[in-house]
């Protein structure tokens, strides 16, 4: 079959500024790493989100890493995250001896809500990690509530929800800690990897540097020989008298060049995926067989346009087989519910009371919707999703 609309890995297309901006840094950027293009990055980085603290990383899972290494885990505390996620979200808290209690989600905005989250809490609850997934922010007020009641941490993977906001408030900076990624396929992405986090706290601030960058740190004050005891120091950060494991998790600056002037587009890229989205969902609106999220406000930035369709799994099945063998159109289905992959039940956390997250998996149809794709794209897609549509209402490969 021939593709016609990929579920493409690249989400943007650069402008010639864009594209002068790496050049620039390729040319001049002396070191490649850890230089001013980074400070300036996430100087911009942080009034544009409105943060406190803002670090930037290689990855988004790099940010959670470090923000999961900053929650100073024990054995046998426990972390409560949505079953419905990336595996990034979940996995740096349960490789420091955390169990992970999954949530459930929404059945409407298919992100976790305070009332799931209290649920499943327990006394050896320490953290909690919200998921504004697809780029929608869930309700944070009453999730900070409750966490602020029951002294938790509260962790917001923002990394699909750049930009978004829910009561004024930008996706990451209603909790202790917001990670984002800049990775191939999000709104932007600073050539492939990249990442942010951003915390509230200083003494958690404090530690960033030297765990994102081996443990390294500059000697105080001017020394009388800058090569004795040695070039730079090395220990562990420490938080709470106690030792954090350092790692390198550094983003070149040609990297954050290109995250700077990204920047500057994101809230145009994120309103036209929004004003796409609700142009497709509202042209669909008399195929009641599809349950899109409308969310026509900044709530939502519109990372992915994502669907569930009425009836058992095989009209769903059937569906994606239309659209990619007869139309050459690659929806995905995602987010495997964590405790269904062997990754998760060999470390124990197999088990899992959402069933709103697995009937939506069951059931759900991620339409491409990377913002490269172009008008005449975006009609032939809604075209052959209707005519899918009315095939299977008409029991053609249902
Ligand atoms: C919800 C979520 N969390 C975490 C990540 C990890 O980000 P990265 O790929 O930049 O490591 C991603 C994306 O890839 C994601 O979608």
């Amino acid at each position: 079959m021939d593709i016609r609309i990929d579920f493409s890995g690249r989400a943007i297309r650069y402008t010639e500024e864009e594209i002068a901006a790496v050049v620039a840094a390729m040319r001049d950027a002396d070191p490649l790493t850890q230089g001013g293009r980074q400070i300036a990055f996430q100087e911009k980085f942080k009034k544009f989100n409105g943060a406190e603290y803002a670090f930037a990383f290689m990855n988004g899972t790099a940010a959670l890493q470090t923000a999961a290494e900053l929650c100073l885990l024990n054995q046998g505390d426990e972390v409560v995250i949505p079953s419905h996620t990336f595996t990034s979200s979940a996995y740096p808290f349960a490789a420091r001896g955390a169990g992970l209690i999954f949530a459930d989600i929404d059945p409407h905005t298919r992100v976790t809500t305070a009332e799931h989250i209290e649920r499943v809490l327990t006394p050896r609850t320490r953290v909690v990690v919200v998921v504004h997934l697809y780029g929608f922010v869930a309700d944070m007020p009453p999730i900070m509530e409750l966490a602020k009641k029951r002294g938790l941490a509260v962790v917001e993977d923002a990394c699909q929800a750049i930009g978004a906001e829910h009561a004024g408030v930008k996706a990451g900076n209603f909790a202790d800690f917001g990670t984002f990624s800049f990775h191939s396929h999000k709104n932007i992405t600073t050539l492939g990897e990249g990442g942010m986090l951003t915390l509230k706290d200083a003494r958690r601030a404090e530690a960033v540097p030297m765990l994102r960058h081996n443990g390294h740190r500059a000697y105080a004050g001017n020394r009388p020989n800058y090569w004795i005891p040695a070039m730079g120091d090395l220990d562990f950060p420490e938080l709470d008298g106690r030792r954090l494991q350092p790692a390198n998790y550094c983003i070149g600056e040609v990297e954050c060049a290109l995250g700077s002037v990204l920047l500057d587009r994101v809230q145009t890229i994120n309103a036209q995926k929004r004003e796409r989205a609700i142009r497709f969902i509202d042209e669909l609106a008399d195929r009641p067989e599809l349950i899109f999220h409308r969310e026509a406000g900044p709530r939502h930035n519109y990372h992915l346009l994502a669907a569930r369709m009425e009836g058992p799994t095989s009209r769903r099945d059937a569906f994606m087989r239309r659209m990619y063998g007869e139309f050459g159109i690659k929806c995905v289905v995602q987010y495997y519910p964590l405790n269904r992959y062997p990754y998760y039940q060999k470390l124990g956390f197999g088990q899992a009371d959402c069933p709103n997250a697995d009937a939506f998996f069951d059931h759900m149809i991620s339409f491409p919707f990377q913002h490269g794709l172009t008008e005449t794209q975006l009609e032939y897609m809604l075209d052959c999703t209707r005519k899918t549509l009315d095939g299977l209402r008409s029991g053609q490969g249902a």
